[in-house]
């Protein structure tokens, strides 16, 4: 048979960790392909929640305790992690909160999708099915989309619809080769960390609906602004689409920087001069891509390689000037150049029609074919 770990860290959790336990045991009774062993990590809670799992773990032989330090939830996982994964060796880990807001009846459905193949399984409040609690206040509904949207946005991998909840199902491989990665996030913002990194790793993520019941014993651990900020600087400095996006912007400074000091300095003429500017902005970006926006995929095979992906760079390139070109003159046939006033400044149409081309098509085509083409895994 095998093994399930199901973590669960908890701070002053007294009120409800009795309840969750017997629920868990009783509900792991009708799973008969798999034995279940549930790991408390208690970091010290001044409520006794200790004491409370002490009682019980005479009752249950799969129940285990685990004393933890109070250094966040990210901290308290990957100490439980690395613990269970020396002791018990399990098949699957689970992470489950210990206040009642995750259902132990889900417990099954996430094991079918691992023996279905998944890797690391996700419980979504955000798929047809599940739901965050009806009882939230607006700041704590517009806190959890937003939070989500920002992660979905900020990677633009939009098929994964839940970033933050933690009820999760993941193979133990995953999380061995993670550890190193989410032992430097002790917060919240570890949830984020792992499932990125697992990502990364190429495991099979799938999503199963649950709905996120509110707690009703102790209160929640969650700083809202310091998670927010680890958030987005999580995002900011591991997004290839946010690196691939100011790639992009350094590459117009260098192509305008160039034809300037091409034709002022150098006098050469102005279209000899665009072009070789525009072809330093090319290798710029390409390696600028190559060695940080899309580090994790570098290009392979030496010289031939690169010369290869290179070859292809400057055509999805060109691709794009075609695109500009003709986007251009079809929106300029179309509504026609006039001046546009935008409050304090006003603009010449042809500027905001490339704006738009931009923003909404060039790099869409763009960072479709790098990722698809040129840095495929
Ligand atoms: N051991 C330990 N140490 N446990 C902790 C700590 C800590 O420092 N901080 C929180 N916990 C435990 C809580 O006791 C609870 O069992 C679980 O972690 C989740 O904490 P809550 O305080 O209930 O957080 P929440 O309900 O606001 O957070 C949920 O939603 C977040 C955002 O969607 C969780 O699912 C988070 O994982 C999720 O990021
Ligand atoms: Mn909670």
């Amino acid at each position: 048979m095998k093994k399930a770990a199901i973590i669960i860290p908890t701070y002053n959790e007294a009120g409800n960790i009795k309840k969750l336990v017997e629920t868990i045991f009783s509900i792991s009774k009708s799973v008969s392909k798999w034995e279940i062993h549930v790991v408390i990590v208690d970091s010290d809670s001044p409520d006794k929640t200790a004491d409370e799992v002490t009682e019980l773990l005479k009752i249950h032989q799969n129940l285990h305790l685990i004393h933890s330090k109070k250094e966040g939830l990210g901290k308290a996982y990957v100490h439980g992690f690395t613990e269970v994964m020396n002791s018990l060796n399990p098949y699957v880990f689970f992470e489950m909160d210990a206040d009642l807001s995750h259902n132990p009846k889900d417990i099954p459905l996430f094991l079918e999708k691992i023996e279905k193949g998944a890797d690391f399984v996700i419980g979504s409040r955000y798929i047809k099915g599940g739901s965050i609690p009806s009882n939230w206040g607006l700041h704590r509904k517009i806190f959890s989309v937003c939070g989500n949207l920002i992660v979905r946005l900020g990677f633009m991998r939009l098929n994964v619809t839940d970033w933050t909840n933690g009820f999760r199902a993941i193979k133990s491989w995953v999380v061995k080769e993670s550890l190193d990665h989410i032992k430097n996030y002790s917060g919240y913002v570890f949830q984020i960390a792992f499932l990125d990194f697992a990502y990364n790793k190429k495991a099979i993520i799938r999503e199963i609906p649950i709905n996120f019941i509110d707690r009703t014993e102790g209160e929640s651990k969650i700083d809202s602004v310091q998670y927010i900020s680890q958030m987005l600087l999580y995002v900011f400095t591991h997004s290839s689409f946010i690196k691939f996006v100011i790639t992009g912007l350094l590459g117009f400074v260098v192509d305008f920087g160039f034809a300037f000091l091409f034709i002022n300095l150098f006098h050469i003429i102005k279209t000899t001069a665009n072009m070789l500017s525009a072809e330093i902005a090319i290798v710029f970006n390409f390696f600028i891509n190559n060695f940080w926006s899309f580090k994790e995929k570098k290009i392979v095979g030496g010289v031939f390689g690169y010369l290869k992906k290179f070859v292809m760079f400057n055509l999805v390139s060109s691709g794009s000037i075609l695109i500009q070109v003709g986007g251009l003159a079809l929106l300029l046939n179309l509504f026609g150049d006039k001046l546009i006033s935008l409050g304090v400044i006003t603009l010449s149409s042809w500027i905001i029609y490339k704006v738009l081309i931009i923003a909404f098509v060039i790099i869409p085509y763009s960072y479709v074919l790098y990722n698809k083409v040129i840095w495929k895994k």
